[in-house]
């Protein structure tokens, strides 16, 4: 039997008692696999990462060391949810490192969009490995695969999987949802005890707020775009939307003429997308309703310092892409 093959047999996992079978089941499996060794596991606060985290939390404890690279990109408090969640009330085995300078310091005056993504993606393996190699006695690495991973491995998305981790570390891996489906990681990882919002949160792409940040990325747009995300997401948990797709704020490097206070204000235009997809192929753009829209603009422009503008992207995929860059 291949072990990267989902068997026909294996029911889908939709309820609290099938996601505690699958858990019981692969809380004695990693026990059996990992015996007294150490394991390590790059926690990055995304649904997949989190939920392997927890299983192996309950699993082993503090055989399982976490890493948590904060490159500076990250959204509003998603940081320092992890550490809350994971290094509080899990009481996990977590090392936090704060790389924003050295990703930001690498990053300044880049604006190709592939290039940040290349640079992004390389520093993260970089201080990964560093990590790694202070740690002693890790025998194996954890890692967040999950079914779709496996059968897109081939597709087009491959450049997507930014949380490749270098070959040679040659360490024996412990992927214990590669055989799930999102909704049954997002199942099973409610049944652990994870927050409701970090396990339903919306895909978040790995360089973050990066690819979001357009052209070459500086710190006071950087932040004038995670002030405005940060409002965006919080007005549509507030006015239930949070069931769509992926919705976010993209602030360009351009600014334009306002007013503020009887006086010339100029300022970056915050960029609202929000769209609905199935599997990101295709997307079509969410109706919010104008009086939400009127209000985060209100709050948008009133709040964030260096936005003057708030405007809507219409467009779906085909043709624009759901990220600008
Ligand atoms: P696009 O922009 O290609 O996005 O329509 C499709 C989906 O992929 C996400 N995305 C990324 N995810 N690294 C990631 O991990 C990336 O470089 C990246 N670029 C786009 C995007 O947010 C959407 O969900």
């Amino acid at each position: 039997m291949n072990p990267n093959v989902r068997p026909d047999t294996m029911e889908r996992i939709s309820t609290p008692e099938l996601a505690n079978a699958f858990i019981a089941e692969q809380v004695a499996a990693i026990r059996e696999q990992v015996g007294d060794k150490k394991v390590l596991l790059a926690l990055s606060g995304g649904v997949d990462s989190s939920v392997v985290a927890a299983l192996l939390i309950k699993a082993i404890g503090k055989q399982l060391v976490c890493v948590h690279v904060n490159h500076g990109l990250m959204r509003k408090g998603e940081s320092e949810d992890v550490i809350r969640v994971f290094g509080e009330q899990m009481d996990a085995n977590l090392i936090y490192i704060d790389a924003t300078d050295r990703y930001l310091d690498l990053l300044a005056g880049v604006s190709e969009p592939e290039r940040k993504r290349k640079i992004i993606g390389e520093e993260f393996i970089k201080i990964f490995d560093e990590e790694a190699a202070k740690l002693e006695g890790i025998s194996f690495l954890a890692q967040g695969t999950i079914y779709p991973d496996i059968l897109e491995s081939k597709g087009v998305k491959a450049h997507h999987n930014v949380g490749g981790l270098p070959e040679e570390m040659d360490m024996e891996l412990v992927e214990p949802v590669k055989l799930l489906f999102k909704d049954e990681v997002r199942v099973v990882g409610e049944a652990l005890g994870l927050p409701h919002h970090m396990v339903y949160r919306q895909p978040f792409p790995g360089p973050g707020l990066g690819v979001r940040c357009l052209g070459a990325i500086t710190r006071d747009r950087l932040n004038a775009l995670r002030e405005a995300d940060a409002i965006l997401r919080e007005e549509f948990d507030k006015n239930g939307l949070n069931h769509v797709w992926q919705y976010f704020v993209a602030v360009p490097d351009f600014k334009s003429v306002g007013v503020k206070d009887g006086k010339r204000y100029e300022g970056w235009p915050a960029i609202i997308r929000a769209v609905n997809t199935v599997d990101a192929m295709t997307a079509t753009i969410e109706e919010i309703p104008y009086p939400i829209l009127h209000h985060i603009t209100d709050r948008i422009t009133h709040e964030v310092p260096g936005i003057n503008r708030v405007v809507l992207d219409l467009t779906p995929k085909p043709i624009g892409t759901i990220e600008w860059e």
